[in-house]
């Protein structure tokens, strides 16, 4: 059985929640693809070449904290806009994608460029102010001191990066459902995903 549910939108919109959610749901795979980029852009703060990082990744080896940093984070935002740096890992989103069993993938283009043909497609974004607020509140959990300013700051900067690039931009496609999330609860968003996943389902 091959379904493939692909999931874009920005940082911090509840993708990786809603994904991990539905994936678990169903039973499917799951891959966020933010952690391809977040390598390649370790790997280049480590002191490599972005495409020949790209190009050597073992997607098998991306579960690692060290990742999850906003250093990292930027270093992916930029990395990405490399089109070569994204041909290289195109293959094995497509592949994963098409796994027995069902998929769920997660990232910027997912919907438009890896999965143009994927069974569901969903646009999860929230108001930069809300995805803002919502990452102070994950690192005052971790106890990570932050400034409220200069996170909103780095999401607007981000999300400009993201959605201005040439190369694959972070855009809803067409035929995507969009869930905003700014008002929701995660268990909110899932359901409204359920129902649409359901829905194809038949
Ligand atoms: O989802 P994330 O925050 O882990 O992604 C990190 C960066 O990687 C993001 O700012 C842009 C890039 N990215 C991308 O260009 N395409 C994807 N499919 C996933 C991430």
């Amino acid at each position: 059985m091959i379904f493939t549910i692909a999931i874009d939108g920005p940082a911090a919109a509840g993708k990786g929640t809603l994904a991990r959610a539905l994936a678990a749901h169903y039973g499917f795979a799951y891959l966020d693809t933010g952690l391809l980029y977040r390598a390649v852009g370790a790997g280049v703060l480590a002191g490599g070449e972005a495409v020949a990082v790209a190009q050597a990744l073992d997607p098998s080896a991306l579960d690692n904290a060290d990742l999850r940093t906003q250093v990292v984070a930027e270093a992916a935002s930029r990395v990405a806009v490399i089109p070569d740096v994204r041909a290289a890992l195109v293959a094995f989103q497509r592949h994963f994608a098409r796994r027995d069993g069902g998929a769920v993938l997660d990232g910027r283009d997912i919907g438009t460029v890896i999965c143009p043909q994927a069974d569901v497609k969903l646009f999860v974004t929230a108001s930069a102010e809300t995805r803002a607020e919502r990452r102070y509140l994950e690192l005052a959990d971790k106890g990570v001191a932050a400034d409220r300013d200069a996170i909103l700051a780095e999401v607007v900067a981000r999300d400009a990066r993201d959605t201005g690039r040439a190369e694959a931009p972070l855009r809803a496609a067409t035929d995507a459902t969009v869930i905003d999330t700014s008002d929701l609860t995660a268990a909110q968003a899932l359901s409204r995903a359920l129902t649409i996943v359901d829905a194809r389902r038949g």
